[in-house]
């Protein structure tokens, strides 16, 4: 069984941060940014919330498909930056498109979500158990950048990308990974309990953890480097091997959006033309999980995905999560 994409949506915050911006603020130049990551500018939200993103992506997407809303029956979201720890964005996103019945939950595999949730969508569209699925991607990075650390602020901006799916019949596949051993290496902490009856220390196990500031986003950047260069073309391999197909015959690659340079590698690596790589990291930087699924949205709405279009997305981050599937658009 295969997926069908029958609709795609996006929003991205109007407030758009340049590299000239962050030069002053910290010790960077545009040259620096540009070459070492291709950012050129990020949009930055300016008062609005996660869900609301979500549900502005997520309400396009529902114009696509041209469905009534309550005819989504499970809600799959995908963020590491809720606006609440409960209830879930999923169950935020519903309530704002006055979705009456729907089976909401949130899916954290980092910047591989998009990726991790459409699979997920596909064995439940599989089972029968749900018909239409919304897998809203939305993230406000900006809640836990430390604007101080250079090597990190430049590289993140907001948005949100979602997708209506529903059965389909052409191919699919998909490699889902992870090194768990690597959980360091990227995180974000959230303040640890207080409450008056046990003990209010905590110890990670770990000194770089137990050093970090809550809220802010901590990263071993060469390292997670290594591994995304080395991740991206294992996952895009693994999942073509599934599909029985070549890497040369995929039509398509869009790829997390982390770094250009991680980029050109894969494309080095999988002998791939360079057109067939989808990259607009030099307009958003990177959005987390809502990488994916926006340029899916700008790729649809720029008529660029035909009929049988053999397409592969692959996403990797904190976790380490990593993951490639392959589909035919229908
Ligand atoms: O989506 C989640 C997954 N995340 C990623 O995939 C990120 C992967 N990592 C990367 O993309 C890159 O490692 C970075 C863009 C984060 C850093 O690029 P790099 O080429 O690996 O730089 P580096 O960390 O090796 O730093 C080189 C130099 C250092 O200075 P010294 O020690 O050589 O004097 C840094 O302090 O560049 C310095 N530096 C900066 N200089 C100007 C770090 N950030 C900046 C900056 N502006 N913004």
């Amino acid at each position: 069984m295969g997926i069908n994409i029958i609709g795609t949506g996006m929003f991205v915050p109007d407030v758009i941060a340049g590299n000239e911006d962050f030069a002053r603020i910290v010790d960077t130049s545009d040259e620096w940014i540009t070459t070492r990551t291709g950012i050129k500018t990020r949009h930055i939200t300016n008062g609005t919330l996660n869900f609301q993103m979500g549900a502005a992506a997520a309400k396009e997407a529902v114009e696509e498909a041209g469905i009534d809303p309550q005819e989504i029956d499970m809600i799959i979201a995908t963020t590491v930056t809720p606006d609440c720890l409960t209830p879930s964005l999923a169950c935020l996103v519903g309530k704002e498109l006055g979705i009456e019945s729907a089976a909401g939950m949130d899916l954290n595999a980092a910047c591989a979500g998009y990726v991790f949730a459409l699979d997920v969508a596909k064995h439940y569209l599989e089972s029968g158990e749900f018909e239409t699925i919304l897998i809203v991607s939305s993230e406000i990075i900006t809640r836990m950048v430390d604007y101080s650390d250079r090597s990190t602020c430049v590289l993140f901006g907001d948005g949100a990308g979602a997708t209506i799916v529903r059965k389909g019949e052409g191919m699919y596949s998909c490699a889902l990974k992870g090194k768990p051993q690597g959980a360091d290496k990227i995180f974000t902490k959230l303040p640890a309990p207080n409450n008056p009856f046990g003990k209010n220390e905590f110890d990670w196990g770990n000194d770089e953890m137990n050093a970090a500031p809550d809220y802010f986003m901590q990263m071993a950047g060469n390292e997670v480097y290594k591994f995304a260069t080395a991740a991206m073309p294992e996952a895009v391999e693994i999942a073509a091997q599934k599909a029985g197909i070549g890497v040369s015959e995929i039509d398509m690659i869009i790829p997390h959006q982390a770094n250009v340079r991680i980029v050109n590698t894969a494309i080095k690596r999988l002998k791939l033309p360079k057109e067939r790589f989808y990259v607009n990291i030099q307009e958003f930087g990177n959005i987390s999980s809502a990488c994916i699924p926006l340029a899916l949205a700008q790729l649809s709405h720029q008529g660029r995905l035909h009929k049988g279009d053999k397409i592969c997305l692959v996403g990797f981050g904190a976790g380490l999560t990593y993951g490639a599937s392959i589909f035919e658009w229908e």
